[in-house]
């Protein structure tokens, strides 16, 4: 079953044809980031003019990149919740009218699902059941995958995203938007025990994460040196920084999968990029876990992730009507069309 898959929960514009869930014939992302750059952050307006502008030649070049006519295409994809909501509507409405005209199934799919997706193709063995740490711009959840549909969230952030906490810790050195990118590469240069940093654990909630009294420090660090004249070292702070976001995630997605007796972890979302969280994940998984991380090339937004979730919506019937609408927030565990 091949399906055109359509991404534009925030600032890029992608679309891929995914065969069976699994296989990638095309995937085109066309990325908004070095204009949102000049404000240091998306802002929402202009990522729906962004959309609206690139999206029938975004979805056009994925048919003829992946050697097909609208003939081949079994099924439209679209991402409807959670996102932007002005951006999700340009995604949802083509979506709609794609169908419409074409007279093929609209599947609906939920974002972080389709991050969890990303896995999918990276591995084609890889099955729930499993353990996931879903670590976006917007969220970070600790996922029981129950089935490919069935999804409870175990832990989450109280505050900050993981991506949001690199991104404004990032902003604070003055590195560009999205400085998660950015800081990461900048961190492998530097000394990680330079500048000592919380670990903040939420009370009574082992599983939760909150990372803004993290970001606090850090923000409060640089703004300390700089009124005392004194100069920061900016890798060693980017180093120190990344350790302990990186160790919040780590601790307690393996502390779930300890008590709730998983075996088999997966991790997703744009911030599974981060190479501090790869290596750390793989030498403490070594041995004892089955770990899958998404290629580097699917950790961020695109439009294959969206394909392969979209197949298992499929199998499980779930299909939206011509009244599709866009959901800004929505938990993993729910469905809402
Ligand atoms: O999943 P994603 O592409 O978009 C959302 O759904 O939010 O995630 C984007 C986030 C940004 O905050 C970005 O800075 C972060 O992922 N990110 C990284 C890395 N690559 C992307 N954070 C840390 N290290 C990375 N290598
Ligand atoms: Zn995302």
């Amino acid at each position: 079953m091949k399906i055109l898959a359509i991404e534009s929960s925030c600032d890029e514009t992608a679309a891929a044809v995914v065969e069976d869930g699994r296989n990638i014939l095309s995937n085109i992302v066309a990325s908004q980031v070095e204009e949102h750059k000049l404000y240091g952050g998306v802002v929402p307006e202009i990522a729906s003019r962004r959309h609206a502008e690139a999206i029938v030649g975004v979805v056009d070049e994925a048919i003829k990149a992946a050697g097909c006519t609208l003939d081949n295409i079994d099924a439209v994809a679209v991402t409807y919740a959670p996102g932007l909501i002005g951006a999700l509507l340009v995604g949802v409405n083509f979506a709609k009218g794609f169908a419409l005209a074409t007279n093929k199934p609209l599947i609906p799919v939920h974002h972080l699902r389709s991050h969890i997706a990303s896995n999918y193709i990276s591995h084609k063995e890889l099955k729930p059941p499993f353990l996931c740490l879903v670590v976006s711009g917007g969220h970070s959840h600790i996922v029981e995958v129950r089935d490919y549909t069935d999804m409870k969230v175990i832990g989450r952030t109280r505050d900050d995203a993981a991506g949001e906490a690199f991104d404004k810790a990032a902003r604070a050195m003055g590195i560009p938007y999205p400085g998660g990118v950015e800081l990461d590469k900048i961190a492998e240069g530097g000394d990680d025990s330079a500048y000592p940093m919380p670990r903040p654990k939420v009370d009574g909630s082992p599983y939760d994460f909150s990372f803004s009294g993290l970001k606090t420090a850090v923000i409060n660090l640089i703004h300390n040196k700089a009124q005392k004249g004194e100069q920061i070292n900016v890798p060693d702070v980017c180093a120190s920084y990344r350790k302990a976001v990186v160790g919040c995630l780590a601790d307690n997605f393996l502390l779930v999968a300890e008590d709730l007796g998983y075996t088999t972890l997966v991790i997703a979302g744009g911030v599974s990029a981060n190479s501090l969280l790869r290596r750390e994940l793989q030498s403490r998984c070594q041995g004892k876990y089955d770990l899958y991380m998404p290629e580097k090339s699917l950790c961020g937004d695109n439009g294959a992730m969206v394909g392969a979730q979209a197949y298992y919506e499929y199998l499980a019937g779930h299909l939206a009507k011509s009244d599709l609408n866009a959901v800004a927030t929505l938990p993993i565990s729910e469905n809402c069309f």
